[in-house]
Parts: C-alpha cells; sequence; structure tokens
C-alpha cells in the first residue's frame, strides 16, 4: 500500500481516525495536506480518548513520522497543547512531527474574524467551528498571510502580525478596547508558542519525495469531508479549503501519479454539524436513535450533530469526484436495534450537484433491520443476514466495494475484507 489516501465521503466525521490509526499499524509516515483545527479526529487507545486536531492521527503509533502539509493552516498555540495531550499518554514524539514551511499560520486575530463574522451572519451563519480557518485562508488567497516559514524570522513575523491587529482595529468599527486588548494578549502567547514550533518546521516536500523515492508506507490523511469541500460542497455551507483527493497533489507537493490507493470513508448513515442543507436529515425518532447510540457530537465543539439516514445519491458522487478505491464503513453498530433502515437511492427532483439540496426530495428504500449487536462480530460472514443486504445495498448503489466495516469505538472492532 505504498501511497494510500483515506478521505471523508460525506460531511465530515465520517471516522476517518480510526480506519486511519487502524491502517497505520503497517505505516511509516502519515501525512495532512489541508485544514487544521477544526478537524478533530477521536481515538480510543485503552480506556484513554485522544482527540486529535492538527497532528495526523500516525502520531499514536510509536515511530511514524507525522507530516503537516503545506495546505494546511496551523494554528501554534493549539499545536503545542496537541502535543502536550499526546505526550501526556506516554507517546514519544520528538523528531516526529514536521511542519511545512510553506503552511500557513492561524493567528488570534483569525480566530477573532471567525467568531466575529460569525456573530455577525446572525441567522445566515455557516456555524464555523471559529478556529479562524477562513480567515486564514482569506489571508492566504490575499497573499497577506504569515507563512510559517514566517516565524523563523521574528521581524518580518511582527510587521506581518501588527499589520492584521491594525486591520482589526481600523476596519471594524464596533471592536471594543477590551477585544483588542485580549487580542493583544494572545498575540503575545502566539509569538511564545512559534518560537516553541520553531524546531519543528521542515521542508516537508522534499522529505515525502525521500519518503516516497524509499518505498515508504505513506497514509495521507483527510480532514472534514468532501461536501464540506469548498468548489464542489454544499456552499456557503462548507469549509474553506478542498477536501477532495484532487487537493492532495497541492496540498502536500506530490503529483497525482504518486498516489496509490484511495479509501473513501462513510457512515451507516449521515451525519453534520453545523448550517446547510441535508436532504436525508430525519427530525424523529430514528435521527434520536442515530445522534444517541453514535453519541453524535462535535469532536471540536461539542455540538450535537444532525443525523439522517444514509444518501446514496451524495455518496456516488463522493465516489466518483474522489476517485475512490474502495469504502470504509464506520458506524455499523450504530444500526443495531433499528426495525428498519432506510436508504436514500437517488432524488425524485435532480442529481446532485445540479438539484437544489433545499428542495431536494430523496427517494429511500426500506430495509429491514437485524436483531442484536454486530459490535462483537469479526468475519463478514457472522454478520445478521440483514446487515449483510444492508452492506451489499450500498455497494451495488456506489458501484464500489465495501472492504472494511468498523463496528464499534475500540480499535479492533474492526470487519476487514482487504
Ligand atoms: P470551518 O471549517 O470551521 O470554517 O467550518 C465550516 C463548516 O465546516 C461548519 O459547518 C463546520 O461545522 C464544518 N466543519 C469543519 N471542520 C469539520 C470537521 O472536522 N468535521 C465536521 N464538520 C466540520
Amino acid at each position: 500500500m505504498p501511497v494510500t489516501a483515506v478521505l471523508g465521503g460525506q460531511w465530515g466525521d465520517e471516522g476517518k481516525g480510526k480506519i486511519i490509526d487502524y491502517l497505520s499499524g503497517e505505516a511509516d509516515v502519515v501525512a495532512r495536506f489541508q485544514g487544521g483545527s477544526n478537524a478533530g479526529h477521536t481515538i480510543l487507545v485503552g480506556n484513554k480518548e485522544i482527540i486529535l486536531h492538527q497532528i495526523p492521527t500516525g502520531i499514536l503509533r510509536e515511530g511514524i513520522i507525522c507530516i503537516l502539509g503545506n495546505g494546511m493552516v496551523i494554528d501554534p498555540i493549539n499545536l503545542l497543547r496537541e502535543i502536550n495531550d499526546v505526550e501526556s499518554t506516554g507517546v514519544n514524539t520528538d523528531g516526529r512531527i514536521f511542519l511545512s514551511l510553506n503552511a500557513h499560520a492561524v493567528t488570534p486575530v483569525h480566530k477573532f474574524l471567525d467568531a466575529y463574522n460569525e456573530k455577525k451572519a446572525g441567522e445566515k451563519a455557516i456555524g464555523t467551528t471559529r478556529r479562524g480557518i477562513g480567515p486564514a485562508y482569506t489571508d492566504k488567497i490575499r497573499r497577506t498571510g504569515i507563512r510559517i516559514r514566517d516565524i523563523e524570522n521574528s521581524s518580518l513575523l511582527r510587521e506581518k502580525m501588527q499589520a492584521q491587529l491594525d486591520a482589526v482595529a481600523t476596519f471594524i468599527e464596533d471592536v471594543t478596547d477590551e477585544e483588542i486588548n485580549s487580542l493583544k494578549n494572545e498575540v503575545k502567547e502566539f509569538y511564545r508558542a512559534c518560537e516553541k514550533v520553531k524546531k519543528y518546521i521542515a521542508d516537508t516536500f522534499n522529505l515525502i519525495h525521500e519518503y516516497i523515492g524509499e518505498g515508504k508506507n505513506i497514509i495521507l490523511e483527510g480532514a472534514q469531508g468532501t461536501l464540506l469541500d469548498i468548489d464542489h460542497g454544499t456552499y456557503p455551507y462548507v469549509t474553506s479549503s478542498n477536501t477532495i483527493s484532487g487537493n492532495i497533489c497541492c496540498g502536500l507537493g506530490i503529483p497525482p501519479g504518486k498516489i496509490d490507493k484511495i479509501i473513501g470513508v462513510f457512515k451507516a448513515y449521515n451525519t453534520r454539524v453545523g448550517a446547510g442543507p441535508f436532504p436525508t436529515e430525519q427530525r424523529n425518532r430514528y435521527g434520536e436513535h442515530l445522534q444517541q447510540r453514535g453519541y453524535e457530537f462535535g469532536a471540536t465543539t461539542r455540538r450535537k450533530r444532525r443525523c439522517g439516514w444514509f444518501d446514496a445519491e451524495l455518496a456516488r458522487f463522493a465516489v466518483k469526484i474522489n476517485g475512490f478505491d474502495y469504502i470504509a464503513l464506520t458506524k455499523f453498530d450504530v444500526l443495531d436495534g433499528l426495525e428498519e433502515i432506510k436508504i436514500c437511492t437517488h432524488y425524485k427532483n435532480g442529481r446532485y450537484p445540479d438539484v437544489d439540496l433545499d428542495v431536494a426530495e430523496p427517494v429511500y428504500e426500506t430495509l429491514p433491520g437485524w436483531k442484536g449487536s454486530v459490535r462483537d462480530i469479526r468475519n463478514f460472514s457472522d454478520l445478521p443476514e440483514e446487515a449483510i443486504k444492508f452492506i451489499r445495498k450500498i455497494e451495488d448503489l456506489l458501484s464500489t466495494p465495501i472492504k472494511i466495516i468498523s463496528t464499534g469505538k475500540e480499535r479492533n472492532q474492526i470487519i476487514s475484507m482487504e
């Protein structure tokens, strides 16, 4: 599996962290190519839950190299907290974390602006994670951003940071003195954090090309999901980066031909956090079942996730745009106990992305539920007949095989058909 990408096929929170953790048993390197601390990959190790926001999931396995690619927006303050959290579990991170010198920094001003814009937008708010992602990418595109390599030049860093602070004071009319003072304090913390993360800065372009040349096993870790992609997702209710496989090349500096396999991660149902259209959302006892049994709360913001049935119309789009070779289906056990399970096969009134999702009319196929739980099953053939039917139906609808099924939170609750 030399170079394998693992990407979300829905609106994020598909359980990519667990699948990457499972696959990284054989990996040498795990690299991220977009997003920042808006991501939240929850992994259960023993009885300790770890949430990784920026550091690739591979960090939890000794010896794996973790690369934060140039396409990311990196928050140095949060990164240090994360490194501390990881080390508190006894994992040694020395010499294993590399930040691309061309990635961009998320500053306290970006986080302030994210929260400010959301508050101003009122009912039209995106429901962002308030981690400064949109403003940091805005600065990147405006060519005024602070790159990670700028951290090494303290006068340039201070000049660019001051320009951001001045812009807030000049252009935002209703900013209070208190807010400006608190921002100034956070900026001091930002400078201290920058000093400490200096040692992780690296030429990740040449590093990853060396690893590829050496035939190392590399996992490319996606964050968020296909439907949150800035170009192809449910705009404007999306994140500010490209989350699809096409962006791996830009976000790490590798050509398409070097990616050997692309795995799509889907939940056995759909969820989304924040605002935006969701055709198969179930605001009823089914949605409640999924929310409660799936413990559907945002890993970064702790918001309750909206829940609904698996949407094969949107999933087919995700398969096509990413070129998924196969699928890892997660949270299958959450469907335990339902007397019937629905799958949206298509919409009555159009195809994504042409259809207006606000008025899309899902057409459902109803399948019978199963008795008992799939949590302790490790072989595909031991699954209840109805569960196998569900898997086969999704494979049929997406014309793509499902080769991994996650049946619970624990590391070993996995059925592999690879
Ligand atoms: P932002 O990325 O913080 O700007 O948020 C934009 C939208 O993407 C909001 O709806 C967020 O809830 C959503 N979002 C961002 N990151 C994630 C994630 O890792 N999982 C799920 N949703 C996310």
